[in-house]
């Protein structure tokens, strides 16, 4: 017996790293940027939401898309752009705001990616364009060439721009917007990153990444045969990430062109991936609704996230309730007297009408006010779900599985909230 406790003792370290997530996505995370310490992510639940990775725990939620989000970026002093199949590319300043600071419009179909060098932004989406657009005044140049879908786009360190597309080919665009083809592959191109050093790599319908060097050379780094829809550069360039429909994520050393590594577990597979500014912590977004956090260097997911959430838990809360508030407690604090949070606190929820916390900037949905908050209106809220009771609501969709889960989070809500 005390050598089984020893055994045991001694085998803790070893378990197994909780893989962490960030939760709050109704549905699979579409698109991913580092922005300096926090991520933000998008999802094909239309949200773009601002994450602090430190405590696991949503900053702001934004709905303002009409379709989902296919593409982040992030741009100098904190802002970020997120492009959606709405054909719309928004700007956003730091800060809660739910409404973007200046809106691009002009693409015809869904923006699938995104890339800046600091004064320019460039799209490409599936009207077949690349627009190159003056973060300064939103003016943009439209740039003809690709014979179906655009799907990538990157600027080569010396503000070069590149592309690439279902057509097969991977073109640089002068400045009066002439396209010249730097490379034919024959078969469609999903994803295009670049290198600091000025290598181009892109991805797709065969998993393979190929990479073109500066000087013309290529080479080959093969995934798989499911098509690649993901991929991602550390930032010193030393380390590409790429995902596949249906697989795991594939880590390769640049350099040797080893495959160090494939990320294999829960959360695969990934629609998105996204390097930390370390280098060495790797997002991925997956069909799974969560982003995950993962060490690039071991292959490993990260130890749990968010345990800080749970330690305020009410004595006496119902615990069955309890794990299915772990869905909310990204977004909502239980307490008026917690920091703010990206959603409204729920202190007193029930008897409170809908949208009526002073200070708390509603969408003008919840604003209305029109629904008081019971248990028997919030279980409606959450079965039929938000975007369908009450239309327009920041709050992404969100369902609770079945009606004893349900039971459980409102016995939970009931104490939790007093
Ligand atoms: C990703 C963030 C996020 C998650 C996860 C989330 N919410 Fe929300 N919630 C919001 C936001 C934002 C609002 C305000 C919506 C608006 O103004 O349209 C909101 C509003 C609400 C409201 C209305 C409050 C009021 O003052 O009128 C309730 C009730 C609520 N949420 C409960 C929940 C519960 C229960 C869960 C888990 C099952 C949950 N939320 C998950 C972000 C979230």
């Amino acid at each position: 017996m005390r050598l089984v406790l020893l055994l045991l003792v001694l085998l803790l370290p070893w378990r197994p790293a909780i893989p962490q997530d960030l939760t709050g996505h109704g549905g699979p995370v579409r698109a991913l940027a580092a922005l300096g310490p926090f991520v933000v992510s998008g999802g094909f639940d239309h949200a773009v939401i601002v994450w602090n990775p430190a405590n696991g725990r949503a900053i702001r939620v934004s709905r303002w898309h009409q379709a989902a989000v296919g593409a982040l970026v992030a741009l100098p002093d904190g802002r970020f752009a997120s492009g959606g199949e709405d054909g719309r590319i928004a700007l956003w300043l730091p800060g809660r705001d739910e409404d973007p600071a200046r809106v691009l419009e002009g693409h015809e179909a869904p923006v699938v990616a995104l890339a800046t060098d600091g004064a320019r932004l460039a799209s490409a989406s599936w009207d077949g364009t690349v627009r190159l657009w003056s973060l300064a005044d939103g003016t943009a140049q439209v740039l003809r060439g690709h014979q179906g879908n655009a799907n990538g786009v990157a600027f080569g360190p010396g503000g070069a721009l590149f592309s690439a597309g279902q057509d097969g080919t991977i073109r640089e665009w002068a400045a009066d917007g002439t396209p010249k083809t730097v490379a034919e592959f024959g078969l469609p191109l999903n994803v295009l990153v670049a290198l600091p050093d000025g290598t181009l790599a892109a991805a797709g319908a065969d998993g393979a990444v190929r990479l073109l060097a500066a000087d013309g050379t290529q080479r080959e780094f093969v995934t798989g045969p499911r098509p690649a829809i993901a991929l991602a550069a550390s930032p010193d360039g030393a380390t590409l990430a790429a995902g596949t429909v249906g697989g795991g994520v594939g880590l390769w050393d640049v350099a040797s062109g080893r495959q160090r590594a494939r990320l294999d577990g829960p959360g695969l597979p990934v629609w998105s991936l996204a390097f930390a500014p370390d280098g060495r912590t790797l997002w991925s977004g997956g069909q799974d609704r969560r982003v995950r956090r993962w060490d690039s260097a071991t292959a490993r997911a990260l130890g749990p996230l968010a345990p800080e959430a749970q330690d305020d838990l009410p004595a006496g809360a119902d615990p069955q309730g309890a794990v299915v508030w772990r869905a909310c407690q990204a977004c909502h604090a239980l307490r008026a007297d917690a920091p703010q949070m990206a959603g409204p606190h729920l202190q007193n929820l029930f008897g409170r009408r809908m949208g009526s916390l002073p200070g708390y900037r509603y969408s003008a949905r919840l604003a209305q006010g029109d629904i008081v908050w019971t248990p028997e209106t919030v279980a409606d809220l959450f079965t039929r779900g938000p975007d369908v009771v009450v239309p327009g609501t920041t709050m992404p969709v969100q369902t609770v599985g079945n009606a004893e889960e349900m039971a459980a989070l409102i016995r939970f809500l009931e104490r939790a909230t007093r």
